[in-house]
């Protein structure tokens, strides 16, 4: 006879990190499964800590997906809500796959260093990324369509003192609608010109260069090349070399994290901690397909 093991045993969780300072694998967690208090504490104390957290191997429908996403807050729907799935509105569709000619998603979504919606007053707390489709490898085996995670906290962490006084107070411009222009004009084939309603709900913010995370008080760098536009009264030129080195220096590979997708990967990050930057190396047939959520947050401060 065979023997059954107990079937109502939590499994175990373990957290393994990714890289020194960026990125923790969590298994032993079923996302499309309710979440206890518990598990909670642990996924939300991982994600603060490594600023990303990789669930591998999931399953998840629309709606559980949504549900997950909704135990750390309420959910956004994103600016550019064309490709927001029509039952779903809570999930943006980012693809370069056509259907009948059309792009069914962003096809170029996240490729520059940013955090996702800075440039609301309220940018998002966390994003929720499910990959369905990844790109085949390239001819020489390496994978394609990875994203990578900078922690701008470890970065911050290791400026010297002078440093943290010299960037202390500072404040920078977001601009969603200058970011979006620009891909516009470098012929992103997947936008099109903003609605005057979409440009009203994203209009240009100021934030806090060094901003402090809201539940563990530690300091973040909190610009970025996407989408940030200069540190309001400074000139142009030092504004310039600042933002340039600071970007240089979050982004060196001591604070990074290279993820290489496989289908049913759920990544969850935290845009406080990290900065973002998906890399475009494939086209189709190569074909991508990823549903990603976004948990509201507050005001930097
Ligand atoms: C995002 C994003 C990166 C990627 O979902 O916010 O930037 O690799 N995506 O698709
Ligand atoms: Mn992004």
């Amino acid at each position: 006879m065979n023997t059954v093991a107990a079937s109502d045993a939590t499994p175990e969780i373990h957290i393994r990190p990714c890289s020194e300072h960026t990125g923790a694998e969590i298994s032993g967690i079923d996302l499309s499964k309710p979440i206890s208090p518990s598990t909670l504490e642990t996924i939300t104390n991982a994600l603060h800590q490594w600023g990303v957290v990789l669930f591998r191997l999931q399953t998840m429908t629309e709606a559980q997906h949504i549900a997950f996403s909704r135990h750390f807050g309420e959910l956004e729907v994103h600016v550019v809500s064309q490709y927001s799935l029509p039952e779903y509105r809570e999930i943006l569709v980012l693809s370069n796959i056509l259907k009948d000619g059309k792009h069914i998603g962003l096809a170029d979504a996240g490729q520059r260093w940013h955090s996702d919606a800075g440039y609301r007053r309220e940018p998002d707390r966390a994003s929720v990324l499910y990959a369905r489709e990844i790109p085949a490898p390239h001819a020489n085996g390496e994978t394609a369509g990875d994203t990578m995670f900078a922690s701008a906290r470890a970065a911050y962490d290791a400026l010297d003192d002078s440093m943290k006084q010299r960037l202390e107070g500072l404040k920078v411009v977001y601009s969603y609608i200058r970011a979006y222009e620009a891909k516009m004009n470098e012929g992103s084939s997947s936008r099109k010109p903003l609605t005057d309603n979409q440009r009203a709900e994203v209009p240009d913010v100021v934030q806090p260069l060094i901003r402090t995370h809201p539940y563990t008080g530690k300091k973040i760098i909190y610009a970025n090349p996407a989408h940030t536009y200069g540190i309001t009264g400074m000139p142009e030129s030092e504004s310039r070399a600042l933002l340039n080195a600071l970007y240089a220096h979050i982004t060196q590979p001591a604070f990074v994290y290279r993820h290489q997708w496989k289908v049913g990967d759920v990544l969850m990050w935290d845009n406080c901690v990290v900065q973002h930057n998906a890399v475009g190396d494939y086209k189709l047939p190569q074909r991508r397909l990823m549903h990603t959520t976004r948990i509201k947050g507050a005001a930097p401060f």
